[in-house]
């Protein structure tokens, strides 16, 4: 209440108040709604309803529901039972308009007046919401009159009508609590005889979808730039209805939800909370199959800024390709958090198992506060992530994470008839943050935070990730929505991204390496020195010798990396003339060396000197455009006691790089390189700085003595 936000709804709240004339209205118009569990859903269909001023009465609270289920989602005869009993004290009320509809899948997004106005303009004393599809008995299709346009079968999710006329339109009923009260209604309205005596006017007549359930989604503004971007709209747009939770789950281009949380709900602040004051989070970590740059992703734990001594950890480990990983880092910083418990690939636990487990440690743990689920493949940027999402004070909810530039994400806006994925209208403009807010949606995965309080009540069941065939993310989603739970999404910040899994091999030692076609974004955050940008515009790079360039290229991981690929490969050539890997007698002088395609680099190589070399080489010689086309790129090794040093030569190509990848003065002494025309020597060459300099005519070279431990470098001849 203290926003802004909220004011500017009050605002628009009265406005409407004072041009709707509700009062009038409001003794002639009565909502019965059945609910008997006041699930996430209820509460929002009251919300709104309190916000219009509309006259509820609610049918069967806390009553057992008997009307069928998910599985078996015919019935529906127990809202008929209770409709009918409850008309008996309207039977008299001749003025009196009564809508009859679901609450768990419906909210409001206008007044009475607005909704007893086009009520009134369909002239019949009993409206039917419509369906496109024809349930529950399909044999009946024939029987239904052809509509030119709109839905032309009837659905029993809502209707309006007189009280008397609906009083008349129960009355015959006779069925059980899990009988289809849609069947009923349906041959109510089949019946001509009937259809005329109780002007009973279904989907031929008027398409209630149309007149007076207009979809927030046609009215399409641009909600970004609003504060509230529901309240300019309220006034077009009658009721919003979701009218099959399963099939039409309603993005929520406008809800009581987007735009409006703050002035909902109220934000739960976490500033000023001391550290150990903080709620406990039980972290479920999933590495469920390979997954590149795992270690960063432990990094990225790591910096996570909530202290982690309210934070527990739970890892399942699924793969014996990630145990070294997995171990290096509970070993190093397990004992940082306030527990940790590590299931590895022998424990033989698959998939749903793990997250059950995972979710029981939180639910039975009485200092558990939140469980945050978080899959390998998340690359959680954002370190204020758990705060943010704590913040956001809802039972189920997700920060968006999507693959970089592309669709794919980690949530689905609405659901297709049988369960799986649909577009929704909105699903782009979320993913891409066109618009942003806080969204009510069918699935997530991947990353979410849920209330323990949640896992202990409304999601006490301890099988979440199962459910028939369904694989365990829809499973859990599936369960969730059965309880009534509502999952959001938000994308009100940046959050980060999500790795391609396709094309990891895992048959290097550092597998990341060659990961610079599927995740590119992610190699260059690791292998790129952090001042490759600044060379980039010029700064930074230095001319130690004429013509020749100096600049960060590596960081000290990409160093490693492969030098340790190249030790763990261990095939160094001799350093003999004759050597056959030395091809068409490009490499002028033979050196200790492994050439990148030995180990399969060569693609990877290659893409790493066109996107990170080629633009740079451009800068620093201009009017020089190169393919960089290499046939010779390998690491060489000198040692004092092997090869120490490499006599004076011409390089085979129109410029070289040379990349120092370990440290002089460390792991080396010595070392250098002399350019002799130039009488010009760089002594101290810098880990993970490239050399760039001319090849054949004018920078003839020679590498200077290693005297101590091992020197490694690779080379690349460009454009040969
Ligand atoms: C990047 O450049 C800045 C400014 O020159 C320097 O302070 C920083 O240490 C450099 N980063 C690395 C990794 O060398
Ligand atoms: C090369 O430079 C060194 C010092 O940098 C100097 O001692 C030497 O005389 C120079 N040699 C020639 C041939 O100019």
């Amino acid at each position: 209440l203290k926003s802004r936000k909220c004011a500017f709804s009050f605002s628009w709240y009265f406005l409407m108040l004072k041009s709707d004339g509700q009062d009038l209205h409001l003794k002639n118009l009565l909502i019965l709604t059945v609910a008997t569990k006041q699930t996430e859903g209820f509460q929002r269909f009251r919300r709104s309803a309190q916000f219009f001023n509309y006259k509820v009465q609610v049918l069967g609270l806390d009553e057992e529901w008997q009307g069928g289920d998910d599985e078996n989602p015919a019935g529906g005869g127990q809202k008929v039972r209770l409709l009918k009993s409850a008309l008996k004290q309207y039977a008299d009320k001749e003025d009196l308009v009564i809508l009859f509809i679901d609450s768990y899948d419906v909210l409001f997004a206008s007044g009475p007046a607005e909704l007893l106005k086009k009520f009134k303009q369909a002239k019949s004393k009993v409206v039917f919401s419509a369906e496109n599809y024809i349930y529950p008995d399909r044999k009946l299709e024939a029987k239904y009159p052809q509509v030119r346009d709109g839905k032309r079968f009837l659905g029993s999710g809502g209707f309006i009508g007189y009280a008397p006329n609906l009083k008349k339109l129960v009355e015959e009923w006779k069925g059980h609590d899990d009988d289809s009260d849609q069947l009923f209604y349906t041959n109510v309205f089949l019946d001509p005889e009937k259809r005329v005596d109780q002007h009973v006017i279904g989907p031929s007549g008027c398409h209630v979808n149309d007149v007076l359930m207009k979809r927030a989604l046609t009215l399409g503004v641009d909600a970004k730039n609003l504060p509230c971007p529901v309240m300019h709209n309220m006034a077009n747009c009658l009721l919003q209805l979701q009218l099959n939770y399963l099939g039409n789950y309603i993005p929520q281009i406008w809800t009581f939800e987007t735009g409006c949380t703050v002035c909902d709900e109220g934000l739960r602040s976490l500033t000023g909370f001391k550290d150990e004051a903080l709620p406990m989070i039980l972290i479920g970590i999933f590495i469920e199959q390979p997954t590149p740059f795992l270690s960063q992703f432990f990094l990225r734990l790591r910096n996570l800024h909530y202290p982690k001594q309210r934070i527990q950890l739970f890892i399942h480990n699924h793969e014996q390709h990630h145990l070294k990983q997995v171990d290096s880092f509970v070993k190093k910083h397990g004992k940082e958090y306030l527990a940790v418990k590590v299931i590895g690939p022998d424990d033989e636990v698959e998939n749903a198992e793990a997250r059950n487990l995972g979710m029981d440690l939180c639910r039975k743990d009485p200092d558990c506060d939140y469980y945050f689920s978080l899959d390998a493949e998340i690359v959680l940027k954002n370190t204020e992530t758990l705060r943010i999402l704590i913040e956001q004070n809802k039972l189920v909810i997700a920060p968006l994470v999507s693959r970089h530039e592309k669709l794919w994400s980690n949530f689905w806006g609405a659901l297709s008839p049988d369960g799986y994925y649909a577009r929704s209208e909105d699903y782009v403009d979320v993913v891409q943050r066109r618009r942003v807010g806080l969204w009510n949606v069918p699935y997530i995965s991947s990353v979410y935070l849920v209330k323990a309080k949640a896992l202990r009540l409304e999601l006490d069941q301890g099988d979440l990730f199962r459910n028939g065939k369904l694989d365990a993310d829809m499973a859990f989603c599936h369960n969730v929505r059965n309880q009534g739970v509502f999952m959001y999404l938000t994308n009100r910040h940046e959050f980060g991204h999500i790795l391609s899994l396709e094309n990891y091999q895992t048959t290097h030692l550092h597998n990341d390496l060659w990961q610079i076609f599927s995740n590119p974004e992610d190699w260059r955050e690791k292998y790129i020195h952090e001042n490759y940008t600044a060379a980039l515009k010029g700064k930074l790079v230095e001319m130690p010798c004429p013509d020749v360039y100096w600049f960060p290229i590596f960081t000290d991981t990409a160093c490693d990396e492969l030098v340790e690929e190249m030790e763990h490969y261990g095939q160094w050539s001799t350093g003999d003339n004759t050597d056959s890997r030395i091809q068409g007698g490009y490499e002028n002088v033979p050196t200790i060396d492994i050439h990148m395609n030995q180990i399969g680099f060569e693609r990877e190589w290659y893409k790493f000197l066109l996107d990170y070399i080629a633009p740079i080489t451009e800068k620093l010689y201009p009017g020089y455009y190169t393919k960089t086309q290499f046939e010779l790129a390998f690491v060489v090794r000198y040692k004092p006691d092997e090869q120490p040093s490499l006599m004076p030569h011409h390089d085979a190509s129109t410029f070289t790089i040379n990349i120092a990848l370990n440290r002089v003065g460390i792991d080396y002494e010595g070392g250098g390189c002399r350019f002799l025309r130039y009488n010009c020597s760089i002594r101290a060459p810098r880990k993970g700085w490239t050399l760039m300099h001319p090849g054949r005519l004018t920078h003839y070279h020679e590498g200077l003595p290693t005297t101590k431990g091992t020197r490694y470098i690779a080379v690349s001849f460009l454009d040969p």
